[in-house]
């Protein structure tokens, strides 16, 4: 059977939306970065390449991809936009890593873009007269325990609720998330996902911003415990700015090709795509996404949790990391090794995508096998991947 190998990958730095480094640019501005860096690094000519799949969340519905290689002079690269969420940029690699394992694309670059910065307000007509009222997309239908935005209570609280979890237990994570993200960054691990990006200044000069700017050094159990709650009327509640997934700019991409492609080009993949699920739950349980995805992507690849050396289970909140670990029984200390939402953020588009990128590359410095990457999704989803460094 053809499989779906990735042969490069490349990421921004995540900026911190509104308040960091890339709120000058937009969505657009940060695939343009991405897509052509993840492309030379891939060695494929740009004649190959099928298709380019990228998932956007709040740029308002057009053919982002399409854009982008228009922007690239890749006029014959078709472009598909996806969007699943919080999950978009890693449906994007699943969209890919499908056609090319069913015999269809040879080449597709897939992965997300994201500026929170800059999202699109949109407007739908209301009334007879049809004037234009500001609108956005829900993604469930809108009801008390499961607001359709606002995720601190439909994902965090509830979560946390569901798993008898306190506000403790989820600012320790929080805690070990940007150690973890601090870490890596002082250790370098993530210097060759990175593409730098040059950000305009206003005096005319040009910046390359290169390190992700989200996570805090010395964020400590204490520090955190002196947040305000964003919802005190409710019962037990955990949920702060310091243990939910940030508000972040970023793009992240990977190429995927046919393992046949590859080998014909002599091309070096750096790892295989085993499989991947998406599941839906009641959008009040969105949080419990991954203890679900998890077994089903797991389970189409053949495998048990006992096989999987390295997990990353996204921060939306620090609720659903935990809440995984303690459903399925992994172990604390393989999960989210470099962080993840709460400490480098989570662009939303991208984030699916910056995950496999990062889980590429940490499998293989830590010269191990096998990892899974997992998210709950708006709307009462969750989605992984299981991946295969080779
Ligand atoms: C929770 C949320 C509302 C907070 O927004 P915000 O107030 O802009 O958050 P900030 O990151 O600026 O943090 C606010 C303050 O909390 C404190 N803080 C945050 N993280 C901290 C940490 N790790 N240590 C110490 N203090 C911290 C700081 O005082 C910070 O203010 P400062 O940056 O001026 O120092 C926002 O991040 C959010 O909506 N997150 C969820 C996103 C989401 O739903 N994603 C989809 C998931 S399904």
């Amino acid at each position: 059977m053809t499989e779906a190998v990735i042969i490069s990958t490349a990421r921004t730095p995540i900026g911190r939306a509104r308040k960091g480094s890339l709120v000058s640019l937009d969505a657009f501005d940060l695939a343009e970065v991405v897509v052509p860096a993840v492309l030379e690094r891939s060695g494929v000519p740009a004649r190959d390449v099928d298709s380019l799949v990228l998932a956007e969340a709040y740029q308002g519905g057009g053919v982002i991809a399409r854009n982008i290689a228009v922007r690239l002079g890749l006029d014959d690269i078709a472009g598909v936009a996806t969007n699943q969420h919080c999950a978009g940029g890693l449906s994007a690699v699943a969209i890919a890593a499908g056609s090319v394992r069913a015999g269809m694309d040879k080449v597709v670059i897939a992965g997300g873009t994201e500026s929170l910065s800059n999202s699109a307000m949109t407007t739908t007509r209301k009334g007879a007269d049809g004037q234009p009222v500001t609108w956005v997309s829900a993604s469930h239908p809108e009801s008390p325990e499961a607001p359709a935005f606002d995720m601190s209570i439909t994902v965090g609280e509830n979560t946390a609720r569901e798993l008898g979890l306190t506000r403790l237990d989820v600012d320790e994570w929080a805690v070990y998330s940007h150690a973890q993200a601090i870490a890596s960054i002082d250790g370098g691990y993530f210097t060759e996902q990175i593409v730098p990006v040059p950000v305009p200044q206003p005096d005319g000069s040009t910046r390359l911003f290169d390190t992700d700017e989200f996570p805090r050094r010395g964020t400590t159990v204490e520090g955190l415990a002196q947040l305000r709650l964003l919802h005190p009327e409710l019962p037990n509640p955990t949920v702060t700015a310091g243990n939910a997934a940030g508000l972040n700019d970023a793009a992240a991409a990977v190429t995927v090709a046919s393992d046949e492609y590859a080998e014909a080009h002599g091309l070096r993949p750096l790892a295989r795509i085993r499989s991947w699920a998406s599941v839906g739950v009641a959008p009040a349980l969105t949080g419990l996404g991954p203890s679900l995805a998890i077994p089903k992507a797991l389970d189409r690849a053949g495998l048990t949790l006992a096989d999987i050396d390295l997990f990353e289970v996204n921060e939306a909140f620090c609720s659903v990391p935990v809440a995984t670990i303690r459903k399925l029984g992994i172990r604390p200390e393989i999960v989210n090794i470099n962080g993840s939402g709460a400490s480098l953020g989570h662009p939303i588009a991208a984030t699916g995508a910056r995950m496999v990128v990062t889980m590429v590359a940490e499998l293989r410095r830590r010269g191990n096998a096998l990892g899974v990457v997992s998210m709950c999704a708006g709307g009462g989803m969750g989605a992984a991947m299981v991946i295969e460094a080779l």
